[in-house]
């Protein structure tokens, strides 16, 4: 089989497509033949390096936390899989940038994080969305609850686990104020559900804000970080919630709790999304709630962009353009 290595963090470049050995299922195993892999950017902080703070990465590595396929093989023990089924899976166990290796016409995953596809879930569109529908998913169940009434802002509204979010929010009844970086990204989010899009790098995102809104918003969901964080406390009513859960733009700087209290009372999260789907049942369960929000109409997954899977590299070289508008496959 073959594989995306790379053999030392750094640019596109270091991603090679090298023949490998193909994996056996052990016992509590099973093998899968991708027909899809997800691209999130969490794949280009694994593949620059240097971006989680534990402990250097084993090389050389295969990236990727998410794809789909078809059962090919099961190892002893494995009674819930057979050869055929339509399964997916997103991450492992452990820690994710420890555990990838979706990049990959075959892998061999342990049966219990893998997902099957009810039927109407087709193998691109649920690699194409379980990472970023769980992370979705943690946000808007834990972090903060979007309800009628609300108004929720959503940077980077076009991307790939905010276009979901757009939708999500959208489905349980909340006014969506989107940022984009791009007259094309802010049609995307507004065809997908944003009922105001900012163009935050010509406009003065916080005053726009508040000219919409009055007071500010309930929540701010924001997954461009360094960039925005911090002038995003400035356009949260009082009482409000300012959720961080990515760092597209970098990392966000440290803040002072005391802000919090000077700038209306405000809590400030971060949710990873292994805790959304940590336990096997979780996964299960969550992954269902999910398909079914896209059976029933509520949330379209878009892809907009599909590779084959050697030519990753210049995958890469898209998404850290900022060129992807939803999601991104590459495929076998
Ligand atoms: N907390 C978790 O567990 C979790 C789970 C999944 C993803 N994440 C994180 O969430 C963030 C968004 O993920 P995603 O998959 O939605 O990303 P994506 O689809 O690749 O979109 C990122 C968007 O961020 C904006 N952006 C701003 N500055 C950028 C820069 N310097 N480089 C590239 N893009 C930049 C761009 O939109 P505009 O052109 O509109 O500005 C871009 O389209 C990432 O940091 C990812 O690691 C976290």
């Amino acid at each position: 089989m073959k594989a995306i290595r790379i053999e030392n963090h750094g640019g596109p470049e270091v991603l090679q497509w090298v023949e490998m050995d193909l994996p056996v299922p052990g016992p509590g195993e099973v093998r899968l033949r991708h027909t899809a892999i997800g691209i999130n950017f969490s794949d280009i902080n694994v593949r620059r390096g240097g971006f989680y703070y534990p402990e250097p990465m084993k090389m050389p590595l295969t990236p990727g936390n998410e794809a789909a396929g078809i059962v090919e093989a099961v190892g002893p023990g494995v009674t819930d899989f057979a050869a055929g089924d339509r399964a997916g899976y997103v991450g492992m166990h452990g820690p994710f940038y420890h555990n990838t290796g979706a990049y990959a016409e075959q892998r061999v995953v342990p049966a219990d994080r893998l997902v099957k596809l009810p039927d109407g879930i087709t193998e691109p569109q649920a690699a194409a969305s379980m990472l970023k529908g769980m992370t979705a998913a943690s946000i808007v169940e834990h972090m903060y609850v979007p309800k009628p009434g609300d108004t929720i802002l959503i940077h980077a509204a076009a991307a790939g686990v905010s276009l979901l979010l757009v939708q999500w929010v959208k489905h349980l009844g909340a006014r969506v104020i989107g940022t984009a970086g791009s007259q094309a990204k802010a049609k995307v989010a507004k065809d997908h559900g944003c009922d105001e899009v900012i163009l935050y790098r010509e406009t003065d995102f916080v005053s726009e804000v508040k000219r919409l809104t009055g007071e500010g918003v309930h929540a701010v969901y924001d997954g461009v970080g360094k960039d925005t964080f911090v002038k995003s406390m400035d356009c949260v009513r009082p009482f409000g919630t300012l959720v961080n859960y990515g760092n597209a733009s970098g990392h966000v700087p440290p803040i002072d709790l005391l802000w919090c209290a000077a700038k209306g009372s405000l809590s400030v999260c971060r949710p990873a999304v292994s805790f959304q789907m940590a336990k096997t049942e979780d996964l299960r369960r969550n992954c269902a709630n999910f398909f079914k929000l896209i059976l029933d109409g509520a949330i379209k997954v878009e892809i907009s962009r599909t590779y084959r899977l050697e030519d990753a590299a210049q995958a890469h070289r898209d998404v850290e353009a900022g060129l992807a508008t939803g999601s991104m496959l590459l495929v076998p």
